[in-house]
């Protein structure tokens, strides 16, 4: 059945691959894309679409903005938000503003509107795991976040299930793991890398590089996205994850290896603060109940692609770099 969506943040690495992704279905489906243009949301990664989205340059934090949007939609996908550990260790402020006061101003929208939900969270709302530990978090897992990213996405969790058990609200949760693929931001470890290593520059390794991160190719997290909206329960929580935990070290190596560089060509850098150490999801429950499984089987053919794609769109990362890089140098990263 068509739907009229409502994607906040489709102008950002996620949310724009969601837009695409969702046109290509040609299932007939309206898209309006909300997004605050922050330093990392562009209306260049959505302008092969451009012609056939609606695009409103403006901010979650505005109620009546947002109460008039969400009552021209069915369905209202939430991935806005400020992403990145790091800058949320030099500055908590906007975390706190749009991730918790943004998804408040979004789910009394919904709650006045009667429409549906999908809340878009992540993995780091669990905290960590130890590098010999053979568990995996699960829906189950108790929330233990560690960042001013990590506490903010999952207040804001939270926020959803007390709308969903208080208010009736038809929500729904996902928690996924490291997304990579097109469009992903430079301040981001593997784009990061791979335009240092365009521009001759060593790659940066935080710490020791043993802290383990579980990919998963953006394609895949919104193949799962759309199962969910189709077919998930309200009120639920789905981890999504593609069973793809590799070491910072290794996958640099990879990387490394792919872009032609010997396997030891990078410094360490001093640690982020808190890092967390492991990441790792069970994701047998949303393969069983919704029959989602991934397309990307292999770490290594899709970083490969994603190479190919930041060496094929240099003027799209280029205006970025400058900047992240001057602001890793005051971290001293
Ligand atoms: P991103 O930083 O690339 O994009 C965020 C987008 O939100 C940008 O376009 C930005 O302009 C917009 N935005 C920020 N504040 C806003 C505001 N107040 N109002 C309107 N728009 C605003 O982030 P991403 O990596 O695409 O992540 C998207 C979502 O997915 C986030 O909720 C994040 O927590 C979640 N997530 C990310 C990953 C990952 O690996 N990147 C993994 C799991 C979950
Ligand atoms: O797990 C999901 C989360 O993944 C999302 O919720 C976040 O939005 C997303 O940014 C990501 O968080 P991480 O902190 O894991 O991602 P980041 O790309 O910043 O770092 C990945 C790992 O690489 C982490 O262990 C830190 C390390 N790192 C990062 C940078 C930028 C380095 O070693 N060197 C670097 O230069």
């Amino acid at each position: 059945m068509a739907i009229r969506l409502l994607v906040t943040g489709g102008a950002g690495f996620i949310g724009s691959n969601f837009v695409h992704h969702t046109l290509a279905m040609d299932a007939g489906h309206t898209v309006t894309v909300l997004d605050a243009l922050t330093y990392a949301g562009s209306v260049s990664n959505l302008a092969p679409v451009a012609d056939r989205i609606t695009f409103v340059h403006g901010n979650i934090t505005d109620a009546a903005l947002v109460d008039q949007l969400v009552g021209e939609h069915d369905v209202v996908v939430h991935f806005a938000a400020e992403s990145h550990n790091d800058n949320s260790l030099s500055n908590p402020r906007p975390f706190v503003d749009t991730n918790i006061i943004g998804t408040y101003t979004i789910l009394e929208a919904v709650r006045r509107h009667g429409n549906r939900l999908h809340h878009i969270s992540t993995d780091e709302v669990f905290g960590d795991l130890e590098l010999d530990d053979p568990a995996k978090f699960t829906s189950r897992t108790p929330y233990n976040p560690s960042s001013p990213y990590s506490s903010t996405k999952a207040g804001s969790d939270l926020l959803v299930r007390a709308w969903v058990r208080s208010f009736g609200l038809q929500a729904t949760i996902s928690n996924c793991s490291n997304n990579y693929g097109p469009y992903q931001h430079v301040e981001k470890f593997l784009p990061r890398q791979i335009t240092n290593i365009i521009d001759g520059v060593m790659p940066k390794l935080y710490g020791s590089g043993q802290n383990v991160r579980d990919w998963i190719h953006v394609d895949d997290h919104n193949a799962a996205v759309h199962n969910i909206i189709d077919k998930g329960r309200t009120g639920e929580t789905y981890l999504i994850g593609a069973d793809g935990e590799t070491d910072n070290k290794s996958a640099l190596e990879m990387l490394l290896q792919l872009m032609g560089k010997p396997a030891d060509w990078y410094e360490h850098v001093s640690d982020r603060p808190g890092h967390d150490l492991r990441y790792a999801i069970d994701s047998s429950d949303l393969r069983a109940e919704l029959g989602w499984t991934p397309q990307y089987t292999s770490f290594e053919h899709g970083l490969a692609q994603t190479v190919e794609w930041y060496r094929a769109n240099e003027a799209w990362w280029r205006p970025q770099k400058d900047a992240t890089e001057a602001r890793y140098k005051t971290l001293g990263r």
